[in-house]
């Protein structure tokens, strides 16, 4: 297991101000978490490569597109190519996984696998070997500042266990706070999203900094 990893939503964050708020965080986090979202594959429309490309020249930090859209097969690839440091397509929309995942790879970026929380992550155990994270909704995608889904830690534990001595992240998103951080890692979870904790703190790099530090405690 990775020693714990913070990536700050900036769903939560000043749209009009996205480098601003990126910067804020600079020094605490690891990753920026970019939540790309279409109004088909989740009932919210956000931002999408344009944005991203924007961004990409703003961000001291490596970008974590998260893209929770209809056809994911179609566009992550231009993501990995515009230079985002990792790309998570989700399990539901994909037609073809595997070569969207070896796609984004041979773009250079790191390939993730996404599932909501009611998918289960066991049909999934052979693809292990082709991502490099595997993220775990622990609310319905579509909005931050929703309640986390205590019914998703079983399915952490178990993906930790399938996971095994494997190279891959375990990431967990929605509803990640000081409240719930701790049973997320330990669980298993190596690498936590949270928005509404980060950017509705008076503080972000502080919030950080104590989720970070509540995580590596929690992982022991
Ligand atoms: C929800 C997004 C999350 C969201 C998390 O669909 O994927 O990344 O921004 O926000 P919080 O941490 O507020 O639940
Ligand atoms: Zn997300």
């Amino acid at each position: 297991m990775a020693s714990p990893q913070i990536s700050p939503s900036i769903l939560s964050a000043d749209f009009a101000r996205l480098a601003d708020d990126v910067a804020l965080i600079a020094d605490a986090a690891d990753w920026v978490h970019v939540d790309v979202m279409d109004n088909h594959f989740v009932p919210n429309l956000t931002l999408g490569l344009p944005v991203v490309q924007a961004l990409l020249k703003h961000s001291a930090l490596p970008l974590d597109c998260h893209l929770m859209i209809e056809d994911p097969d179609r566009w992550a690839p231009q993501y990995a190519e515009a230079g985002a440091g990792s790309v998570t397509i989700h399990a539901e929309a994909s037609k073809a996984p595997i070569r969207t995942l070896r796609t984004i790879r041979a773009a250079g970026a790191r390939a993730g696998l996404g599932i909501n929380p009611a998918t289960p992550v066991d049909p999934y155990e052979d693809l292990l070997g082709e991502i490099d994270m595997l993220l775990l909704m622990t609310v319905e995608p579509g909005f931050g500042g929703q309640s986390f889904l205590d019914v998703v830690l079983p399915k952490v534990r178990r993906a930790r266990a399938l996971i095994g001595e494997r190279p891959v992240w375990l990431q967990v998103d929605g509803g990640v706070s000081a409240e719930t951080i701790e049973r997320c890692a330990e669980a298993g979870a190596d690498v936590f999203v949270a928005g509404s904790a980060v950017y509705g703190a008076d503080d972000p790099a502080e919030a950080v900094r104590r989720l970070r530090g509540q995580a590596e405690r929690a992982a022991g």
